[in-house]
């Protein structure tokens, strides 16, 4: 059975004291069904602390935004896979379109990277979606193709159990405007069969597929409610914990 997950991936927001409280906040207010599984994704910064404050429930972990490309050495600035497994963290947001933008990260880089983190015990949520005139040239569908078999076809089905994919079309994040339930189903559909026909139908199953892009709790009822829509990869909204955790309660 794939897993339902709400990540709440917060970017580079929150001081310190403001990234406890949100935490604290959620603690005190969720009454979570257990089987969904949330997964926090704060700044290095808070990595350690926060996944020390949750180590104790099964239903929740925790997971960086992005790992080096390095196993360990100098690379002045970089945090490695190996040392990320060592805050607590189990997951790890690679390819997000922001990265893929702003510091250039390409599919090759990607590929390096989730080996590294899985190598290292952790599981990948990885990014794939495309920009607005991809979607409206309707070139969409090979994008999503090309960086979900660049960035991930090499790994061997044993290592693809490790691997959670999240759909975000560049276009609706951050901007309000979402992927309407149709959209998101279509793309996710599409996924899946890309990973039946490269692994088999079984892992296609079991492969957990997020959507991200302006998801917040006036949306989330019927987005998580298509077929191939198992959680969402929220932005925004998983800065206010009561937005979170409605959007959590939406399954
Ligand atoms: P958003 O961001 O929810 O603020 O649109 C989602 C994301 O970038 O992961």
């Amino acid at each position: 059975m794939r897993k339902k997950l709400v990540v709440g991936n917060w970017k580079m927001n929150l001081l310190r004291n403001e990234g406890i409280s949100l935490v604290n906040n959620i603690l005190k207010n969720i009454s979570v069904d257990i089987s969904v599984n949330i997964v926090l994704a704060p700044s290095f910064l808070h990595l350690y602390k926060v996944s020390k404050m949750t180590s104790d429930l099964t239903y929740l972990s925790t997971s960086a935004q992005d790992c080096s490309l390095n196993s360990n050495g100098s690379f002045t600035g970089e945090v490695s896979a190996e040392m990320i497994f060592s805050c607590g963290a189990e997951y790890v947001i690679l390819g997000h379109s922001e990265r893929r933008s702003n510091f250039q990260e390409t599919n090759r880089e990607l590929r390096t990277k989730t080996s590294e983190a899985i190598s290292n015990n952790l599981n990948v949520i990885f990014c794939c979606g495309e920009s607005i005139k991809q979607r409206k040239d309707n070139t969409y569908f090979d994008w999503i193709k090309s960086q979900i078999s660049e960035g991930l076809f090499h790994l061997s089905a044993s290592d693809f159990a490790n691997i959670v994919i999240a759909y975000e079309p560049i276009w609706a994040i951050g901007t309000g405007t979402n992927a309407n339930s149709r959209q998101a189903q279509e793309v996710h559909e599409f996924i899946r069969t890309l990973v039946e026909e490269k692994y088999d139908k079984n892992i296609a199953d079991n492969t957990s597929i997020l959507y991200g892009g302006s998801c917040n709790s006036a949306n989330a009822i019927e987005l998580f409610s298509q077929n191939d829509v198992d959680g969402g990869l929220i932005g925004g909204a998983s800065l206010d914990y009561n937005e979170f955790i409605s959007i959590i309660n939406s399954f």
